[in-house]
């Protein structure tokens, strides 16, 4: 009888120990769903805000395949920013990046933030929950791509139309000189009109706009980490003011300034410095 009850003990102790691992495995796994988790909130266009982007196939079908030495489609197709969303160091860093996110704060949400900006599609579209890239589909994996770059705008439009932001050394530009017969500035003012409508459709994570008198609040000065803002107007955005383009258009300053690449290209990870100040979400 004393073996048996020990038995029983033994697997009682055992089952307690198996059940709790187990507990403890779901409860780390789990993303809790990105929009209730404020610790990877940064500002910019927000998953299903409305905008959604065409996949490149289409783009390539007029800007691909006639001179590989020039043209976007062959010289985007072999950079690893098209790849960005299939580079297996990132996979294996993804991985990584979630056990360490769920040691800090109990979840593997931090990895939102990389699916922001290795699958921009994907994740304006709203396919970054669950956290683990799981949801991604078809031209998500397409990584940084045409259309999610064209149709980028500038958050501080108004410092950028008045020539305040990104300095002016581009002023030397054929379109820009009022040498072309589409001068730049008439375009650059339809431009800011077009940015206005945009960034009216900005709000605070409390609801209220963004937005005030065309501005950012004056706290907010750069817009690094992956908090890009993207147009729900088609309307393709870059350089030239005078491009005969076989859909709409919209000359852009921002395409020809280091802020635009710098939106991405300048990382640093919110979820502890958040921690940090709000704690446990649950
Ligand atoms: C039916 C053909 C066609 C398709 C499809 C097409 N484009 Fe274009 N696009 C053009 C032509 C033509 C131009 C003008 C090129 C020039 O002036 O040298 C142009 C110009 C542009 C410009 C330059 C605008 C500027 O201000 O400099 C961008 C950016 C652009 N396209 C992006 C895209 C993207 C992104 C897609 C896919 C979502 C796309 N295009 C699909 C034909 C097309
Ligand atoms: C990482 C962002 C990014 C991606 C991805 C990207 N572009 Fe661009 N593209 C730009 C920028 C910035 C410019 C402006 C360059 C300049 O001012 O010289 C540009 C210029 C252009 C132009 C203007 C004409 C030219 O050749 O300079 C066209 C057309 C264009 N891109 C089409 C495309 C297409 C099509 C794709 C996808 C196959 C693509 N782009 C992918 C950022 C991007
Ligand atoms: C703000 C945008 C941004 C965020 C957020 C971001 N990345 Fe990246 N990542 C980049 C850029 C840009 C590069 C390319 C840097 C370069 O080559 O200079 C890069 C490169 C990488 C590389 C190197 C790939 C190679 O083949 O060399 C890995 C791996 C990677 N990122 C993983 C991650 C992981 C994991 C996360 C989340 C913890 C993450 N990234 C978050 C923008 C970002
Ligand atoms: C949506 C965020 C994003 C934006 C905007 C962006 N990049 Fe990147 N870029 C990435 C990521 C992510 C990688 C890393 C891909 C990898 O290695 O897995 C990358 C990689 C690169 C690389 C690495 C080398 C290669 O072969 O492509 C270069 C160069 C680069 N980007 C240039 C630019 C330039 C220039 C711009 C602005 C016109 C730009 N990027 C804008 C996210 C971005």
């Amino acid at each position: 009888m004393a073996r048996n009850r020990s038995r029983t003990a033994l697997l009682a102790a055992l089952t307690v120990t198996a059940l709790s691992a187990s507990a403890f495995l779901v409860y780390g796994w789990q993303s809790v769903p990105v929009k209730e988790d404020p610790l990877v909130r940064m500002p910019g266009t927000q998953p299903d805000n409305g905008v959604s982007l065409e996949a490149p196939g289409r783009c390539l079908k007029c800007h691909a395949g006639f001179n590989a030495e020039v043209e976007p489609g062959f010289n985007w197709k072999g950079s690893m920013t098209a790849q960005s969303a299939r580079d297996f160091l990132y996979w294996s860093c993804l991985t990584v990046a979630a056990q360490d996110s769920i040691w800090a704060v109990g979840t593997p949400n931090a990895t939102d933030i990389c699916l922001r900006c290795h699958f921009p599609k994907g994740w304006l579209e709203g396919r970054s929950d669950p956290t683990n890239g799981s949801a991604m589909a078809g031209a998500d994996y397409d990584g940084v791509q045409c259309d999610f770059c064209h149709r980028m705008y500038e958050p501080f439009y108004q410092d950028a139309w008045m020539g305040e932001r990104e300095g002016s050394d581009w002023v030397g530009d054929w379109d820009e000189t009022n040498a072309s017969a589409t001068p730049s500035q008439p375009a650059a003012d339809e431009t800011h009109a077009a940015d206005r409508t945009q960034a009216s459709s900005i709000l605070e994570f409390n609801g209220q706009p963004f937005f005030a008198n065309d501005r950012p609040p004056t706290s907010y000065t750069e817009a690094g980490s992956g908090q890009y803002y993207v147009s729900g107007n088609a309307a393709k955005r870059a350089s030239f003011a005078d491009a005969a383009a076989r859909h709409q258009m919209l000359h852009s300053r921002f395409h020809k300034s280091k802020y635009m690449c710098g939106t991405c290209h300048d990382v640093s990870n919110p979820v502890l410095d958040n921690w940090a100040r709000t704690g446990p979400i649950r």
